[in-house]
């Protein structure tokens, strides 16, 4: 046995596991396995990332100022409490460094970001998982949680893999339920998609209270998983403190460039979540009509359930959707569900065809 030992919090944990992306033998296979938009970023980001070619011989700009200042504008926020990182994932792991140690305590919510899970273990702290009731995140099993040693409390709003939200009332309500010196993260990986009255993503509330983080990402609705590129939102006290652990050129200058032109471009992001909003009612119209349980999804992607007594299965649904070059994602550790990402309209057919005969299988 080796003398190579590494520490204990971190030889417990399970590595990650991607989503799967090829299929053996199919050359451009339909990949609905990782929540990535089929619409692919906004011409004004390629562009921007092709023109810096001709500097890749110097350093990113470490303060990452054209960036926050461009988030701070379409956002109205305060750039300088603005941090970018390599995928809000990088984010995440340095706010868990900066307020997380041994004996911590954290609560999560049964389903979110799996990768939060992973940072909190490997800082030493013990992890309180609370049930969710209804596919949504429950705030009283949250709340019932909390102790005085809870130093991190997150969940993901809107959720994955379920891709429901809480209203703002009731994120408000959890908050108040947490003691101060409880950093709260409100991931919003998917946030642009939402719309709905009673929800809000959260950015209000980093003003108003010094331990609230809302951590978003350039992954999803923006398309540019590719180049990791992700910001949070940081009260004056938590900005400082982050910024004494971020490596100063974390994130790259393709990804600076990028990101910067594709949160200017708008009016594409909103063509993209349109076009998502309209997929997904009519994907559940058609998908009900299958006999198929659809949770109601505000996000890029939805889960589906098969009841164990339909003599169906999330399993048998994904090697269906393989065999019609469809690549789905697995869903928790029970084989009735399955999550597949919102396609192009061409892509979501191929999902209804490949669903239809399984389902009359
Ligand atoms: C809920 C949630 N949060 C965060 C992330 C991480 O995104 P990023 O690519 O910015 O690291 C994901 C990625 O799938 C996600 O689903």
């Amino acid at each position: 046995m080796s003398e190579l030992q590494a520490k204990a919090s971190i030889r417990s944990l399970a590595p990650y596991r991607q989503g799967q992306s090829d299929i053996e033998g199919v050359k451009q296979p339909i990949k609905l396995s990782s929540n990535e938009s089929s619409y692919g970023p906004s011409l004004a980001a390629v562009e921007a990332y092709h023109s810096v070619a001709s500097t890749l011989n110097r350093y990113p700009d470490g303060a990452q100022t054209a960036l926050r200042e461009a988030i701070a504008g379409v956002h109205h926020l305060d750039s300088s409490r603005i941090v970018c990182g390599n995928g809000s994932d990088e984010l995440i792991q340095l706010l868990v460094r900066t307020y997380v140690g041994d004996g911590d305590e954290a609560v999560l919510s049964e389903n979110g970001f799996v990768m939060c899970n992973t940072h909190l273990q490997a800082a030493g702290a013990t992890l309180h998982i609370a049930p969710e009731h209804d596919y949504r995140v429950n705030v009283d099993e949250m709340l019932s949680r909390v102790t005085d040693k809870t130093r991190f409390c997150t969940i993901a709003n809107p959720n994955n893999p379920t891709g429901t939200y809480l209203s703002d009332s009731e994120v408000r309500r959890l908050h108040a339920g947490l003691p101060e010196h409880c950093i709260f993260l409100i991931d919003g990986a998917y946030a642009e998609y939402v719309m709905k009255d009673d929800f809000s993503d959260g950015l209000a509330m980093v003003d108003e209270f010094e331990n609230v983080v809302v951590s978003r990402t350039f992954s999803k609705i923006y398309g540019l998983p590719g180049l990791r590129i992700g910001w949070m939102l940081c009260s004056e006290a938590v900005t400082a403190m982050v910024q004494r652990v971020r490596t100063p050129f974390n994130t790259n200058s393709a990804a600076l460039a990028a990101a910067t032109a594709a949160i200017e471009d708008q009016a594409y992001m909103k063509h993209v979540r349109d076009a998502n909003a309209e997929s997904l009612q009519s994907l559940s119209k058609e998908l009900g009509d299958l006999g198929i349980e659809v949770i109601p999804s505000v996000a890029n992607f939805y889960l589906l359930r098969f009841a164990p007594e339909s003599g169906k299965s999330g399993s048998g649904a994904a090697e269906c959707l393989l065999r019609h070059n469809v690549i789905p994602r697995p869903a928790g550790s029970s084989d009735e569900y399955l999550r597949i990402t919102v396609g192009t309209p061409e892509e979501n057919a191929a999902v209804i065809d490949a669903l239809r005969a399984y389902m009359s299988d």
